[in-house]
């Protein structure tokens, strides 16, 4: 089977829309700034402090490469992997890709910007990010997902997507 995986800005939906599919499909969820943490031993702030962006992204290609060679899960990926065709490239061949596309004006006033360390150079340049990465986030993905509302919409017509894709039932 393949995975499923979620793509999108930071703070869209990923990981909360994964772990409702997760429940739902009875897939495991993974989470690759999960697998990075474990990998590298901190935090993805400590990461970037330490070491800096280009060693995150290294990281994020070594566990993408490691995911694109098993299959079954929901995967959540952080929110710039799909920049970097060397990360996406084995999720693609591996997985059916949703990008969960959500207004970045909203995201960015209700998500915890603490954590993620390119989110903190205020709401413009976030709202600009988002527009330089969303053609890279819709060439990247099987499917668009629009997510206005809540990550559990979201679910709800992925489920069905991947309902008539895999031939599963959805509960
Ligand atoms: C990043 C998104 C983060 C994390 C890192 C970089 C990005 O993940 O991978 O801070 O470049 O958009 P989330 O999308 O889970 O916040």
């Amino acid at each position: 089977m393949k995975h499923l995986v979620l793509i999108g800005m930071m703070g869209c939906g990923k990981t909360t829309c994964g772990q409702i599919l997760s429940r739902r499909l009875g897939l495991p969820l993974v989470d690759t700034d999960q697998l990075i943490e474990r990998q590298a031993g901190c935090s993805i702030p400590q990461i970037f402090a330490r070491q800096g962006e280009d060693a995150f992204r290294q990281l994020e290609r070594q566990v993408a490469h490691r995911l694109g060679e098993t299959g079954g899960c929901i995967v959540a990926t952080g929110g710039g992997l799909p920049l970097q065709p060397e990360s996406m490239a084995p999720l693609r061949r591996s997985g059916v890709v949703f990008f969960l596309r959500r207004d970045p004006g909203l995201t960015y006033d209700t998500i915890d910007r603490s954590n993620r360390p390119l989110a903190q150079q205020g709401r413009a340049a976030f709202v600009a990010r988002f527009a330089q990465r969303e053609p890279i986030y819709q060439a990247a993905a099987d499917y668009v997902i629009d997510c206005p509302a809540s990550p559990r919409q979201a679910a709800d017509r992925i489920c069905a997507l991947w309902q008539q894709l895999e031939g599963s039932s959805c509960p």
